[in-house]
């Protein structure tokens, strides 16, 4: 059974002005898909094309427009903020920039969503260590963020998503910050937690490497709709969608190090 099954879900941001016409966003149309329970998930597609927005709709940080949107059985639009909460208890998320708090050290970091949880200081700090030894960061319990490279700012950010024992972790360009040895090793934790604990991970990422690393099935996105669908090799070794063929070859020309001539002017010298 699907874990998170989209059926023609759209979002639609509508901006109000007061002196021009509104301006109305369709960031993610007519989404139907699954995900399955134990997958990792990849979303890929240019700038703006409504990776973020369709990801944000998983944990309802965005509201569905119009649309059925179900997470592990319960339907998520029109949620109580009761509900809204269990529901975000049961989603991790990590982000680009770690959004970690810098004013707190490491543990308090971690234990930052079991406080809102409502856990115990003892219940709190246990899981938090417990979580910081399976990140390797267990010495740096006591460290601020400042102090520490992006790697490991990322790494307390996994772990501190981690901590509600959720079921899906939402990871939106996890990697983009870092360098690539450190998106290795990140990727490396994040397979970990999939395989360990059996975590559903759904990804963004802008590169083809990262996805065919991790992702056992990947969706590309172009203008807010899905235009292919399917395993991550698949996809991009027989591309179908001019999206992806573009993308495809777009990754290819930033791998072999070369600027094609395409247009002209870039190859003179
Ligand atoms: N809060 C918002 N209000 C209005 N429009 C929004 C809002 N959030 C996103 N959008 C619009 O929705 C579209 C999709 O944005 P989204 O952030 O989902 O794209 P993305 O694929 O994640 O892009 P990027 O790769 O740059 O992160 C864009 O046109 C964006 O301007
Ligand atoms: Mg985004």
């Amino acid at each position: 059974m699907a874990l998170i099954s989209f059926k023609n879900v759209s979002k639609t941001f509508i901006t109000k002005h007061h002196f021009h016409k509104n301006e109305i966003n369709s960031a993610v149309v007519d989404a139907t898909f699954d995900i399955e329970e134990g997958e990792v998930f990849g979303v890929i597609g240019h700038s703006g094309a409504g990776k973020s927005t369709l990801v944000r709709l998983i944990n309802q940080l965005e509201k569905t427009t119009s649309g059925i949107l179900e997470v592990d059985g319960h339907q998520v639009g029109n949620l109580s903020e009761k509900d809204l909460k269990k529901l975000r208890s049961e989603i991790g998320m990590v982000f680009q920039q770690f959004n970690l708090f810098g004013a707190k050290n490491v543990l308090k970091n971690v234990e930052f969503p079991l406080k809102i949880a409502g856990e115990t200081k003892e219940n709190r700090q246990k899981k938090a260590l417990e979580l910081l030894d399976f990140v390797g960061l267990k010495d740096r319990a006591r460290t601020f963020p400042g102090k520490l490279s992006g790697g490991q700012k990322q790494r307390v950010g996994i772990a501190r998503a981690l901590a509600t024992n959720p079921k899906i972790l939402l990871a939106d360009e996890a990697t983009s910050a870092l360098d690539p040895e450190t998106t290795l090793d990140v990727l490396r934790l994040l397979k970990k937690v999939n395989k360990k604990f059996g975590i559903t991970i759904v990804l963004i990422t802008h590169t083809m490497s990262v996805a065919r690393i991790i992702c056992d099935r990947i969706a590309v996105m172009d203008s807010g709709k899905i235009v292919e669908i399917g395993e991550t090799d698949q996809v991009f070794n027989n591309p179908q969608h001019p999206t992806t063929k573009k993308f495809v070859q777009t990754m290819h020309a930033l791998e072999s190090g070369k600027l094609e001539d395409k247009e002209g002017g870039y190859n003179e010298n």
